[in-house]
């Protein structure tokens, strides 16, 4: 990153300062032509100024490779990280946050809010950097020409901030909708193709080409008004533009007639003006950039600070083997409140096995789940117990973890 910074204002110091050899050069035309210099020696003198813009451009060229080498690179390499840092955090979280979130939205942001924090930390950095360097440079160049000039020609840079302050918030809101309808849009996909068994079971083809077609259109919609917004915002920068380039030639044009300033000054302004075009341009962009990246990073750290239910405190790597004791083991699904085990209590000696028999909802499948700690009890303990005693570890047998039991109340 520190590299990159060097790197763009090393590219735009050789940019800007390739521009007053189009100075040298039309004036000493103008001169060449009222003195009649020999032809031969003033080809001789254009074509030194030509070789040093050229080193100049090909000196700023390759400082912006060097550039993009270097914040491109890096932001790469925090996506990664980013990318592999959620991953490891959704293996973390326990079967309920599995409940409460569905999949689609747990895939998309993991790709594409991830992306978009990228574009900020590469691409809008660097765009940032590259216009603060380019307003340096130039301005510090113009200024030395004629200051009353740089400021008409600058005149409307305040408008276009105050704007963007005002644009850029709409954005922001907007974005976070478009946000939410495509993470709708990747769910309703994700879980129609992984439950086309069911889904062509039952008939509901029809059903959920509705439901698509109506979230696309949701998204569409929302996305048509952020369109609006952008579309109208770069004719806005391009007619401010206009004028700086106006001012230039109105107001430079009279500086020359008075002869304050030469010719080959008004050429040079222009081209200033022409550089300062394209960052200006891209301000809007490099804006929705950074608006998109804060709704995507909140939507990422909502996950990444959610805390696991089932913490282990005490990671063990021996095998986990013995009888399973449940004692007075309480539950109830956190999300439902149905309580689905009171008070059970068994002991299945090691290498044995347990039938359990009852009515459909009686709790069976809880006592499954429970073993492997898919879930936590409200109450009681499951232990493992070897050699006859009573093991200080609950067995999380799945996991082949074991861990210490806080106490709890057991009059449920
Ligand atoms: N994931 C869940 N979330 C909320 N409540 C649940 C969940 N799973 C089961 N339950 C409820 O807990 C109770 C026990 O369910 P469980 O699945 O353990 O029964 P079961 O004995 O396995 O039934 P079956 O014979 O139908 O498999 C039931 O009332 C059920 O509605
Ligand atoms: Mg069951």
């Amino acid at each position: 990153m520190l590299l990159g910074v060097l790197f763009v204002g090393i590219s735009n110091y050789f940019g800007v300062n390739s521009v007053p050899y189009i100075r040298l050069t039309i004036d000493y035309i103008k001169t060449a032509s009222n003195q009649n210099y020999l032809p031969s020696d003033s080809y001789h003198q254009l074509f030194i100024y030509g070789i040093y813009m050229l080193g100049y451009a090909a000196l700023s060229g390759f400082f912006l490779f060097m550039t993009r080498q270097t914040i491109i690179v890096m932001s790469r390499m925090i996506e990664y990280d980013l990318k592999n840092e959620l991953y490891d955090h959704y293996q973390k979280l326990d079967i309920s946050f599995y409940k409460r979130n569905n999949t689609g939205d747990l895939m998309n942001r993991i790709s594409e809010d991830v992306s978009r924090v990228r574009m900020y930390l590469g691409p809008a950095i660097m765009y940032i950097l590259n216009t603060s360097f380019l307003f340096y440079f130039t301005i510090t160049k113009m200024v030395t020409v004629d200051t009353k000039l740089t400021l008409f020609v600058l005149a409307p840079l305040p408008l276009l901030a105050i704007s963007i302050y005002f644009v850029s918030d709409t954005i922001n809101k907007k974005s976070t909708k478009v946000q939410e309808k495509l993470s709708e849009i990747t769910t309703l996909s994700q879980e129609s193709f992984s439950g086309i068994r069911v889904l062509k079971a039952y008939g509901r083809e029809t059903h959920f080409i509705n439901e698509f077609e109506g979230l696309s259109n949701n998204y569409k919609n929302i996305t048509m008004g952020l369109v609006k917004i952008e579309s109208l915002f770069q004719p806005f920068i391009v007619l401010l533009i206009g004028f700086s380039t106006l001012f230039t030639l109105y107001i430079g044009g009279m500086l020359a007639i008075k002869h304050q300033i030469t010719y080959g000054n008004i050429a040079e302004f222009m081209v200033y003006v022409n550089k300062l075009t394209w960052p200006i341009a891209s301000l809007g962009w490099v804006t929705s950039l950074i608006q998109r990246a804060a709704a995507s990073q909140t939507r990422i750290n909502d996950f990444l600070h959610t805390e696991p239910e089932i913490k282990s405190t005490h990671f063990s790597t021996e095998i986990i083997e013995g009888n399973v004791s449940f004692n007075n083991v309480s539950f109830a699904y956190p999300d439902t409140g149905i309580k689905a085990l009171k008070n059970v209590s068994f002991e299945i000696p090691k290498g044995h096995s347990l039938a359990i028999i009852g009515r459909t909802g009686s709790g069976k499948s809880t006592i499954a789940n429970l073993i492997c700690r898919l879930y936590e009890p409200d109450s009681g303990e499951i232990l493992r117990k070897r050699n006859n005693t009573v093991g200080r570890t609950k067995a999380a047998y799945c996991y082949r973890q074991s861990y210490h039991k806080k106490t709890s109340n057991n009059d449920l």
